[in-house]
């Protein structure tokens, strides 16, 4: 046991409490589309969202936007495993560690001084360098792709390639379950939605969508919310029957899964690809940034159509340096995807041993399903004070059934974090009898 002095002790909230839990719903509910708020004046669009934000604050019940003090602000002295009274932060997408990575950081800094602080121009102008040209190959080549085309945040990438490629003629097949940017994307074309990861689903789906010039079939390698893995092997099938492109969104894959973490397509041990990859640069690459990988011909009407791409400035050149690096290291192997692994395994069979349901994740995305909202503000607010920093999700963002408390997990935690996160969580589960 790790000892723990708290200024403060968690609040608790009862069965009762169903302001807060309304003011929950309505925070999901207009962060999944402001359009909630619509038909109000602007100042009660305002007022309401304000409120909404302060009710759940006025219970200290917020669970966002949180800083370290705002941790040592509850905590007296180095009262946790985490050095200097740091949370735990089980909340992290920085899988591998890299942005702490003394190579990456490196790159960084030599590039700052090299080549200034940022681009200072958008990519078809002056914001596209030597270093990101560099950066787009080797990636198209780590992930064997013909060409990449990198855009300032996956947000970006695959809203820009969505709203550049589809149109009112053709149709989004969607797992349900795919990231808000992809949504998003399609918002100028026609969208079918099938089963999460359900093959069968997806082949009704495919079947039923007659009458559109193109079909494109959208998944994620790794669901950001499940952790689980796309079967990427039948749906590739199935969309190659139906005659249907496929995209893949590998946020949460490349670097987490397959061979050298190159992704799913690796993790099935697939030769043949998706039509496009999209992912993100801020999660296990540890920079930030999108990129959109395809043919030559995909990227050069990318380069020439998508909004975001032309009309936004270019992610810093340093960024672009310090992902070389990042990506050198992943070929190379400097073992932090050893460790990842061997703290994900550690994870899981601790939270086994609590006597949580067995999770689907295979990757380092743990979901804790916690099918009460009251039980889960509690669960949260205890970790919270305990200094295990997590975040809930809620309705309408998931199902009630499957409101829950997201937890990744790094490379760079070490064993007695762990250790010290699964006894708090074990305390908290008892606690609040959820396993
Ligand atoms: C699956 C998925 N795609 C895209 C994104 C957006 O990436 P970024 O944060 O770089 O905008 C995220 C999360 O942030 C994600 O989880």
């Amino acid at each position: 046991m790790h000892p723990a002095t708290f200024k403060t002790g968690p609040k608790q909230l009862l069965q009762a409490d169903e302001v807060i839990i309304d003011n929950y719903n309505k925070y999901y509910a207009a962060l999944k589309s402001p359009a909630v708020l619509a038909g109000l004046s602007f100042e009660e669009r305002l007022y309401t969202a304000h409120e909404i934000v302060e009710g759940v604050k006025r219970e200290d019940m917020y669970f966002y936007r949180r800083t370290n003090e705002d941790f040592n602000m509850r905590c007296e002295g180095n009262n946790a495993v985490g050095i200097n009274a740091r949370p735990v932060n089980l909340a992290s997408n920085d899988y591998l560690g890299f942005t702490k990575h003394p190579v990456v950081i490196k790159a960084a800094t030599n590039a700052i001084q090299q080549y200034g602080a940022a681009s200072g121009s958008v990519p078809l102008l002056a914001g596209t360098t030597g270093l990101h040209k560099r950066f787009e190959s080797e990636l198209a080549s780590f992930l064997d792709f013909e060409k990449a085309i990198t855009y300032n945040s996956g947000y970006a990438a695959n809203y820009g390639l969505l709203t550049a490629l589809l149109t009112a003629s053709d149709v989004a097949i969607l797992d349900m379950s795919v990231h808000a940017s992809i949504i998003d994307g399609c918002c100028n074309t026609n969208k079918i939605y099938f089963s999460h990861n359900d093959p069968t689903s997806l082949k009704i789906a495919l079947m039923k969508a007659t009458g559109y010039q193109n079909k494109l079939v959208i998944i994620d390698g790794v669901y950001s919310m499940d952790g689980d893995i796309a079967l990427l092997d039948e749906i590739m099938a199935i969309t190659k029957e139906e005659h249907a492109w496929l995209m893949v969104d590998e946020s949460h894959a490349t670097g987490v899964v397959g061979g050298q973490g190159k992704g799913t397509h690796s993790h099935f041990g697939l030769s043949e690809k998706a039509t496009i990859l999209t992912g993100s640069l801020g999660k296990a690459l540890g920079g930030s940034g999108g990129y959109v990988a395809g043919s030559s011909e995909l990227v050069s009407f990318l380069e020439i159509t998508s909004r975001p791409f032309i009309f936004s400035t270019s992610i810093p050149q340093h960024c672009a340096a310090q992902l070389s690096a990042a990506l050198c290291l992943l070929k190379t192997g400097d073992g932090a995807l050893d460790r990842l692994w061997s703290n994900i395994n550690y994870f899981k069979r601790g939270m086994d041993e609590i006597g949580f349901e067995p999770s689907q994740a295979a990757s380092a995305i743990i979901p804790v399903i916690i099918r009460d909202e009251v039980k889960l503000l509690n669960f949260c607010s205890f970790l919270h004070h305990n200094n295990v920093f997590v975040n809930p999700v809620f309705y309408p963002v998931v199902s009630k059934k499957k409101s829950r408390i997201r937890i990744s997990v790094t490379a760079l935690l070490k064993e007695d974090e762990l250790s010290y996160s699964l006894d708090r969580i074990e305390t908290a589960a008892n606690k609040f009898n959820i396993v």
